[in-house]
């Protein structure tokens, strides 16, 4: 179940930066959310339009970073709930948010070197866990894959952290030419990383891309943590709209409350 009590909020925008075409950054201050919120737990944000005439609708993001009494998140403009989010985003107004939700990542494994993969706009969560473990000074890799170098932002951030970086395309038009599990393996094979099994790993992309890593972690008899994003209406293990299989045994999880972060052995990645 839930980690913690969950809040509902006021939050205020304290600024709000498009960090490229239809990526939003936007920074909200709430002592509850930003205090509490563990890495790889989430908020949920009433969505509204100015005249109200759009049904309420809650949208989940991950919190990204956390500073004092405030917190950012990071979304993608993908649907009609996030392009009216980024209008309602203005400085100094006050929107209404529920968190911390979900069950976060399980940072207190045994003390191995943190890996840290994402895909695309999976390093929204992956952002936080690399503030949870450079602050502990645990040493952190962080793979970043996308389609092309399009997909990049806020690059300079993650190159000033004190962290091992790599980027990956599919396309080769930024750093390593394919995707992340095959840098992964490159990197492996050119003594640029340990063995897969002297890491603690956390993945966090689209669905085809976390599945890839959990079998590869399952080959080399390891496992990894990854953090689903399945579409929620509710977002607190109400509407039952969140199942995902088991892996070894019958039954489904709720996402939003067992998880969003689940061991790769114990469910099935859709
Ligand atoms: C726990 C959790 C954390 C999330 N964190 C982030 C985050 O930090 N940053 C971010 O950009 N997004 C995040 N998402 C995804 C985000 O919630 C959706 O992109 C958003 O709800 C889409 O709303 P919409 O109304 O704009 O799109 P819709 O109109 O509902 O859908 C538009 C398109 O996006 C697809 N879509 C909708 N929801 C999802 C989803 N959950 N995953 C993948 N595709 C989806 C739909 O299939 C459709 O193709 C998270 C989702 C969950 C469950
Ligand atoms: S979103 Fe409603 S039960 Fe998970």
């Amino acid at each position: 179940m839930t980690e913690s009590k969950y809040h509902e909020v006021q939050a205020e925008v304290v600024s709000v930066k498009e960090l490229k075409h239809n990526v939003i950054e936007a920074v909200l201050r709430s002592k509850e959310i930003a205090k509490n919120t563990k890495p790889g737990q989430f908020i949920t944000i009433q969505v509204t339009n100015k005249d109200e005439s759009v049904p309420v609708l809650r949208r989940p993001f991950a919190v990204s970073y956390t500073k004092g009494d405030d917190f950012q998140i990071i979304f993608d403009v993908v649907g009609r709930g996030t392009d009216i989010l980024k209008d309602m985003l203005k400085a100094g107004k006050k929107i209404n948010v529920l968190g911390p939700l979900g069950n976060g990542f399980n940072t207190k494994v045994n003390g191995k070197e943190k890996l840290l993969l994402a895909g695309g706009i999976g390093i929204a969560p992956i952002k936080k866990l690399m503030q949870h473990f450079t602050e502990k000074g645990d040493q952190v890799t962080l793979i970043w894959g996308n389609r092309d170098k399009s997909g990049f932002f806020d690059i300079d951030f993650f190159m000033d952290q004190n962290i091992k970086l790599f980027v990956a395309t599919d396309d080769g038009s930024l750093g390593f030419e394919g995707n992340v599990l095959d840098i992964l393996k490159a990197e492996i094979k050119n003594n640029n990383l340990k063995k897969i099994n002297d890491y603690n790993i956390y993945v966090v992309g689209p669905g085809p891309m976390m599945k890839a890593v959990a079998d590869y972690c399952t080959e080399m008899d390891h496992y990894c943590q990854v953090s689903l994003e399945t579409p929620m209406a509710c977002g607190i293990g109400v509407c039952q709209g969140c199942a995902v299989k088991k892996k070894k045994e019958d039954g489904y999880f709720l996402t939003c409350v067992d998880g969003p972060v689940f061991n790769s052995c114990s469910v099935e990645i859709p």
